[in-house]
């Protein structure tokens, strides 16, 4: 599980997964159609989708416009909650496979544990099922905390490729990030960028500054630096191109603690325990 200077990350079962992907979160078809086609354009391979976003045709409207071979994408969707169960996971990603007009995913993952309905052991059950059919090449889960990666070890001898949690300098999930790495686990940023809060942040601005770099791309190295994947949104070309340039300059260790210490803890995080995006 390491980074590479051709930005991508070995997940645990040795499949190559770009650090940096699309984030896809709130658009439409049609947006993320163009968007998918921008964004492969200025040079992204991963693009992140799921059931619930309602915009997986459009990604694979996107992925067949964009004239990039399908096996040079890395496509991740998202297992929804009303498919959770023993073997529902089945229809659930053939019914997204059918949206996206797709052969297989690169990798799925279970958007949320939804602790209340207990039913994410059955269902990642059901995905190490679906792993050995082909249709996706790895898989993993979305919003798990340390508690909910226990019960899957306790039930699974198949550990996730990936854990998809909130994680940005504000959120900065220092708990969460050191369990996924002590079990091989990558960890992946959504909402990587705040939702563009930080940007404006004081810390945030200075080191962008002093690296003649944008208040972006300073967050976005510093998960690299930290071994993360993030799957920023935009739909603006020159936001894209920049969110992923940043395999060119580094983090210092003092700028890396400068940014570590926006945490503000849970308290700030938006995903508690409600199933949101
Ligand atoms: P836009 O699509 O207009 O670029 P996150 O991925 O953390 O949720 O943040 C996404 C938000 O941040 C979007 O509103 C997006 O708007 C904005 N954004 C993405 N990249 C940049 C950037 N490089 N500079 C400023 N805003 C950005």
């Amino acid at each position: 599980m390491t980074t590479t200077a051709t930005s991508t990350i070995a997940l645990n079962n040795g499949v190559a997964m770009p650090a940096i992907g699309l984030g896809t979160y709130p658009l439409d078809d049609r947006e993320v159609a163009q968007t998918v086609v921008r964004a492969t354009g200025v040079g992204y391979r991963l693009i992140d989708t799921a059931a619930k976003y309602g915009n997986e045709t459009g990604v694979g409207d996107g992925v067949r416009a964009c004239g990039i071979p399908r096996e040079n994408l890395f496509v991740t969707t998202k297992l929804d909650g009303g498919n959770q169960g023993r073997d529902r996971a089945i229809p659930g990603l053939d019914a997204s496979l059918r949206r996206l007009r797709l052969d297989y995913v690169d990798l799925l993952l279970i958007h949320w544990p939804l602790p209340w309905h207990d039913l994410y052991v059955d269902t990642w059950r059901t995905f190490e099922k679906i792993l050995a059919t082909g249709k996706t090449r790895a898989i993993g889960v979305s919003n798990f905390k340390p508690a909910h990666l226990e019960r899957l070890a306790a039930g699974s001898d198949l550990v996730p490729a990936v854990n998809q949690i909130e994680l940005n300098p504000g959120v900065g999930r220092v708990g969460a990030r050191e369990y996924d790495a002590a079990h091989g686990i990558v960890t992946q940023a959504w909402s990587p960028l705040g939702r563009g809060e930080l940007l404006s942040d004081r810390v945030i601005t200075e080191i962008a500054g002093r690296h003649g770099r944008t208040p972006a791309q300073v967050i976005v190295r510093w998960h690299v630096q930290h071994g993360v994947s993030a799957v920023p949104k935009s739909t603006n070309e020159a936001r894209l191109a920049a969110n992923i340039g940043v395999f060119d300059f580094a983090l210092s260790e003092t700028d890396m603690l400068a940014i570590d210490r926006l945490d503000q803890g849970e308290a700030a995080a938006r995903d508690s325990d409600v199933e949101g995006h």
